[in-house]
């Protein structure tokens, strides 16, 4: 165990190290890994912070397209350190009297309960070891990660009464399209809020468009890049501070405001000497779009701006003109 200055807490980078590695394996993970309530606490202000940025940049797009919270009750499935709540409690202060949180493992169910009562103690809290039927609001986070197949469908069928669901997975090309089968089972159920402009089929379904993946990037906290606990962070862990990818999925039963001919930035864009290339998703489609220095949104595009929605004036795939939608706050 080593000691990261008079100023940070000491962390066991060898134990987070481990526990990156079975993250990223990309194989179920049945067993209870919450070897310690001082691996919690590590994975939570070190990778679970990370996680952190990526829900601040969904509940930024959630907030900038309208969205609040359909119901006073949250429920974090898969909730570790209790990330996803913890977030959604901050964003939306007093919208929540009661949150329910699940998870296999009793020392990370204890270890999240103590954190909302200490952040939030006039929310009520209850922990729960099966799998619930929630009838709130639903935060998921990077829990497809590691379910088995029959979990994931455990998962998504009790969704089928929620009144909203928000889920975080990372932006890697098999979280995309496993959120994508989520997106089109319960499309029947539920309006899709975001990072759709639109309710029909995903266009990334289509033929031709396999290579692709729906994935956004969060940036870090302000100062991240200056503090030398991230510094440390990122050479113990190998892994960058920021941005971060992030796939994600909201729905609800209501309706969101209109959005007519709006379009949705996927991933970055690429630079050309002379013109940007977007991948943009709207309603009749995914396309690949070029902006050209002459376009007055040029610059705009070339900040890879979060959320990046837009209305796009075009002419076939070049966009002409248009406008940030992310700009009415
Ligand atoms: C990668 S952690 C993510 C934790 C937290 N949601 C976050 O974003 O920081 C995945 C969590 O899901 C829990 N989990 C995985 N499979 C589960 C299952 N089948 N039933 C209940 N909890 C499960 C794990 O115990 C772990 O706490």
């Amino acid at each position: 165990m080593m000691t990261d200055g008079p100023l940070t807490p000491p962390i066991d980078w060898t134990q987070l190290r481990v526990l990156r590695d079975l993250f990223l394996s990309g194989e179920p993970v049945t067993e209870d890994y919450w070897s310690s309530q001082r691996l919690l606490r590590d994975y939570d202000i070190t990778l679970g912070e990370r996680i952190g940025w990526k829900w601040d940049a969904v509940i930024q797009e959630l907030q900038v397209r309208g969205w609040t919270p359909p119901s006073s009750r949250l429920y974090d499935m898969g909730c570790g350190t209790g990330v996803a709540a913890r977030r959604m409690l901050k964003a939306f202060p007093g919208a929540f009297k009661a949150v329910t949180l699940w998870d296999r493992s009793d020392r990370a169910l204890k270890y999240a309960k103590q954190k909302i009562r200490h952040e939030h103690p006039f929310v009520k809290v209850e922990t729960v070891r099966e799998c619930p039927t929630p009838h709130g609001v639903v935060a998921l986070s990077h829990v497809l990660t590691e379910c088995a197949d029959e979990d994931a469908a455990q998962i998504v069928e009790a969704l089928e009464g929620a009144k909203a669901v928000v889920w975080v997975e990372p932006g890697t090309y098999a979280m995309s399209r496993m959120l994508i089968e989520v997106r089109e089972a319960l499309r029947d159920s539920f309006h899709v809020r975001a990072p759709c402009t639109h309710q029909a089929g995903c266009g990334l379904l289509a033929e031709g468009m396999n290579a692709h993946w729906c994935h956004h990037f969060a940036p870090a906290v302000a100062g991240a890049h200056q503090n030398p606990f991230w510094g440390h962070f990122r050479r113990e862990m190998n892994l960058d501070i920021g941005p971060v990818a992030y796939s994600f999925l909201a729905l609800d039963t209501k309706p969101a405001p209109e959005e007519p001919g709006a379009s949705h930035l996927i991933g970055r864009p690429i630079r050309q000497p002379k013109f940007l290339r977007v991948l943009s998703c709207q309603e009749e489609d995914v396309a690949e779009l070029v902006a050209s220095r002459k376009c007055p949104l040029y610059r705009e595009l070339k900040q890879e701006l979060t959320p990046a929605l837009y209305r796009f004036e075009r002419k076939k795939n070049r966009i002409v003109d248009g406008k940030n939608l992310s700009c009415k706050t």
